[in-house]
């Protein structure tokens, strides 16, 4: 089972970015305790602060590997790119986001992800990547 973690833009600033919505602990971190924990589970990360980087990896893992996990970050209130990207492939995605983004500003109650999403796990914090990878299993 081969699947990969892709974080979009400031995601890698978790730790030190506004820890009272995204918590206090880096991705690096906690990407290790999930590589721990799914051991049977070839798991891959990638970040990228830009919208045609992420498109990119999308289209370079979407048709081979087992799974995606994608927090688009805030390009999923904005991007049609990303959210062509998701549909574009063959490779099922499942969309996370750490904090209920249903309780924050109406901006954010938009995605253009979810259409062409299996599902979305939300709004709980770190573990939501955990219950995506779960999912795949
Ligand atoms: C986020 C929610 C987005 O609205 C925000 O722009 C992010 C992170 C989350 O994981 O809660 O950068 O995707």
């Amino acid at each position: 089972m081969k699947l990969i973690i892709i974080n979009g833009p400031n995601l890698n600033l978790l730790g030190k970015r506004e820890p009272e919505v995204y918590g206090d602990r880096t991705f690096a971190d906690y990407f290790s305790q999930l590589q721990f924990k799914f051991k049977e589970v070839q798991l891959e990360y990638f970040q990228s602060n830009i919208e045609g980087e992420l498109i990119g990896k999308l289209q370079e893992v979407g048709f081979s590997y087992d799974g995606i996990v994608l927090n688009a970050a805030a390009y999923t209130h904005t991007s049609v790119g990303i959210g062509d990207a998701v549909k574009a492939i063959e490779t099922p995605v499942v969309e996370v986001h750490i904090s209920n983004t249903f309780k924050r500003e109406d901006f954010r109650h938009v995605s253009h992800i979810s259409p062409g999403a299996k599902g979305v796990i939300l709004g709980f914090g770190l573990q939501s990547y955990d219950l995506a990878i779960h999912s795949f299993l």
